[in-house]
């Protein structure tokens, strides 16, 4: 990761990245704010009603709703301070990991929000995880900070050990709780100070010359005061400086203090993305990096979206663009067809509403609309056939037979099976022998939304039943072999959506063994979609 002075403008000023954290810890406010400083929504409140009237179109929606978990991924983007923010949305729930590791691939920083009182939770800790994997750079917001939380040195503790990763405080809490008033800004000297009775208004800041600033006594309560100066003291012993090349690299983040619902913080960090946060990366593809300032555009598909809106049956290709610059009814060549797309209608998420994109940049979120020829992984180009790499499909954990409860259904249930397999919601595997369809998933709650999503909007009711075989590895090696071992393994094997050819199992014993006897062949648990 670098910070490259030399790109273009356009380039330069964009800022694509993600929001980590547990559920509760305050994204959709986090989120909100965002758009508020963002000028995209006029007042709080409209992201979560906004949410509302989407979910109430299904029931698909509503349960999303009653579990509290965010199933539909999307992204949004706004200009702040002369830079183009592009913010993806990772689903929340870990059963959800393959969606939210692939929405990882398309951005280049995370924000990680944690709740002061709870610090560390289990699915900050696997978010943080697959940033890790990828050496994203991270900032960290530590919300909650008007209510009681733990102390500033224990939460900074806790993220160090728990995630192995050096913590710099860009800001310093003032008091906590009930007496919490504001933070110490540490990057330049200030003194922020939170507005209780308007939740919606901006910190009053204080420019000072240091801590022994005379300004400061009179805005901060002397305990307070001096609590602070032993703290800060003690901070800058301690803990490490905050090192612009070190966060690009993903050993060091800064931390801000702060609570997301009173607008306090939210300024601080987005200048912090702004300032310290990378331009669009270049992009690894099979045979070359792909550099953003390349004049030629291309992209990837990172996620589908099916019925977006329900009145029409399309999809939603979300595409990060890696390079060059995007107009609309730029013709593009579809690298696994080899077919040419006029991109006439292309879909930019301008906060609120979806916009047409008129033009876009390395870095942008494009949505496609299609009726399905672009898959995860699917590259756009001029014309060169590139591959990206990094966006894998993970082998399933969790398998089961679905049937149509009406058997005259069948045909349809396939076509339906195969669109959800497209937009990555599942694994379809068609058992070379009998009929019928097996369902692989990461978490047992995603069959619960396939069979709601199947009923709604296919009207097809549909049956998940236990399969009889538990695992999952895709199969490749030299054809002669392939087809050998296909023709005395049928009862075993299955082909993906894709065609490609899967074995099935309920023994790890069957593939260690089936690795010895032919080490010719591969039993591979992901494969790179392409
Ligand atoms: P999530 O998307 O990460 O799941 O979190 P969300 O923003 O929905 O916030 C979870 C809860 O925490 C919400 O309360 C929200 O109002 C509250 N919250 C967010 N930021 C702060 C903060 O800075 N301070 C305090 N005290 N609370 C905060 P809720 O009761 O679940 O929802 P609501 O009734 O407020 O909508």
């Amino acid at each position: 990761m670098s910070n490259r002075p030399d790109l273009p403008p356009e380039i330069a000023r964009r800022r694509t990245f993600a929001i980590i954290s547990h559920p509760d810890a305050g994204k959709t406010t986090l989120t909100e704010k965002f758009l508020l400083y963002g000028g995209a929504i006029q007042m709080a409140g409209q992201v979560r009603a906004k949410g509302e009237a989407r979910r109430t179109r299904s029931d698909f929606m509503k349960m999303e709703q009653e579990r509290g978990i965010s199933v539909s991924a999307s992204a949004m983007s706004f200009d702040y301070d002369g830079h183009r923010f592009n913010l993806v949305d990772t689903p929340g729930h870990s059963d959800f990991s393959e969606d939210t590791y692939r929405t990882l691939t398309a951005v280049d920083a995370a924000i990680m929000v944690i709740d002061g009182a709870k610090g560390v939770e289990s699915q900050t800790r696997k978010l943080f995880e697959v940033c890790r994997l990828r050496d994203l750079p991270i900032l960290t917001f530590c919300n909650k900070m008007d209510r009681e939380s733990r102390d500033t040195f224990e939460i900074i503790d806790e993220i160090q050990e728990n995630l192995a990763i050096d913590v710099a405080p860009a800001s310093w809490p003032i008091g906590m709780g009930r007496d919490f008033i504001g933070c110490y800004d540490l990057l330049n000297d200030r003194l922020d100070l939170m507005d209780r009775a308007d939740r919606n208004r901006v910190a009053q800041s204080i420019r000072l010359t240091g801590l022994d600033d005379p300004g400061l006594a009179q805005h901060v309560p002397a305990e307070q005061l001096a609590q602070l100066r032993d703290e800060v003291e003690m901070a800058r012993e301690l803990l490490p400086a905050f090192d612009p090349q070190s966060f690009l690299e993903g050993h060091l983040t800064p931390i801000w203090f702060g609570s997301a619902i009173n607008s306090f913080g939210v300024r601080e960090l987005m200048t912090g993305i702004r300032l310290f946060g990378p331009p669009p990366q270049p992009q690894n593809t099979a045979g070359r990096q792909v550099a953003p300032e390349e004049p030629s555009v291309s992209g990837f598909v990172f996620k589908v979206q099916a019925n977006m809106d329900p009145k029409h049956r399309d999809r939603v290709a979300f595409v990060r663009l890696a390079s060059g610059h995007f107009e609309r009814g730029t013709k593009l060549t579809h690298v696994r067809t080899k077919k040419q797309m006029a991109v006439g209608n292309p879909v930019l998420f301008l906060a609120a509403d979806r916009e047409l994109a008129d033009e876009a940049w390395a870095g942008d979120i494009i949505g496609i609309p299609n009726h399905g020829q672009l898959r995860i992984g699917d590259a756009l180009t001029e014309g060169e056939a590139l591959r990206f790499t990094g966006i894998p499909s993970f082998a399933p954990e969790l398998l089961q037979s679905v049937r149509a409860t009406d058997p005259m259904k069948a045909k349809h249930l396939e076509k339906a099976l195969m669109q959800f397999a497209e937009e990555g919601a599942a694994k379809v595997f068609k058992p070379m022998i009998g009929s019928g369809f097996i369902v692989g998933v990461v978490g047992a709650l995603q069959f619960e939304v396939l069979a709601s999503r199947i009923e709604l909007e296919y009207g097809i009711p549909v049956r998940f039943e236990q399969s009889q075989f538990t695992s999952a590895r895709w199969v490749t090696g030299p054809e002669d072999r392939v087809d050998a071992f296909a023709s005395v393994n049928k009862g075993h094997l299955a082909q993906d959506h894709d065609g490609d050819l899967v074995y099935l199992t309920r023994l790890q014993w069957d593939i260690d063994r089936i690795e010895r006897d032919h080490p010719d062949l591969t039993l591979s648990a992901t494969k790179e979609m392409m």
